[in-house]
């Protein structure tokens, strides 16, 4: 299942010069997006922060992120988006593989990620690669009419 990170092209750490073009993406991806000062905490906090960069493009446009929290132990995957026009190609798999490649140079055993129920493509993705449900936060996400539910998925490396 592994996937070495050199063999993607554009894969290389987040730095903050990049964080005009991640907010792009992440405003198309999320309808509560994250702030630009998240970001930058995930940064100086030394989370394992990825973007995936267009090598064709001569502006290095950004194809998508990935942002992964490790802890005695385990990892949380924090934040995985595609710009739009980029996605269904399989680049959040690819991504989701490097990302699980720095967990396990971490010695990581598990590694946990939320998602919502609503949200299929990511669902399926995560379900792909080995993750399954092992529990639920009630009214976790913020929706346009209310609240929705997180499941809570893991994947034992
Ligand atoms: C979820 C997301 C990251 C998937 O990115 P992507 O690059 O399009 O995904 P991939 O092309 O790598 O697809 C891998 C697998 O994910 C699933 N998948 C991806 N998009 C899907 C869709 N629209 N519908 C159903 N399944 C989908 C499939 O299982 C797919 O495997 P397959 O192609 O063999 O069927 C992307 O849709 C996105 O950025 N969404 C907005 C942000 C978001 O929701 N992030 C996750 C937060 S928990």
């Amino acid at each position: 299942m592994s996937v070495n990170a050199v063999s993607i092209p554009g894969l290389r750490p987040m730095i903050e010069g990049d964080l005009d073009q991640v907010m792009v993406v992440e405003y198309a991806s999320y309808p509560f997006p994250w702030t630009r000062g998240i970001f930058k905490d995930c940064l100086s906090s030394g989370y394992c922060c990825w973007v995936m960069e267009d090598t064709d493009s001569l502006a290095g446009e950004l194809k998508g992120y990935g942002i992964l929290s490790v802890a005695a132990g385990e990892a949380h995957v924090l934040n995985v988006a595609i710009s739009p026009k980029q996605r269904q190609q399989g680049l959040a798999r690819h991504l989701m593989f490097h990302l699980l490649d720095v967990a396990k140079d971490h010695n990581v055993e598990t590694v946990f990620l939320e998602v919502r129920p609503s949200n299929t493509a990511a669902f399926r993705l995560y379900h792909a690669l080995g993750f399954n449900q092992v529990g639920q936060r009630r009214d976790y996400y913020p929706t346009e009419t209310g609240r929705e539910d997180a499941l809570i998925m893991a994947l034992t490396l």
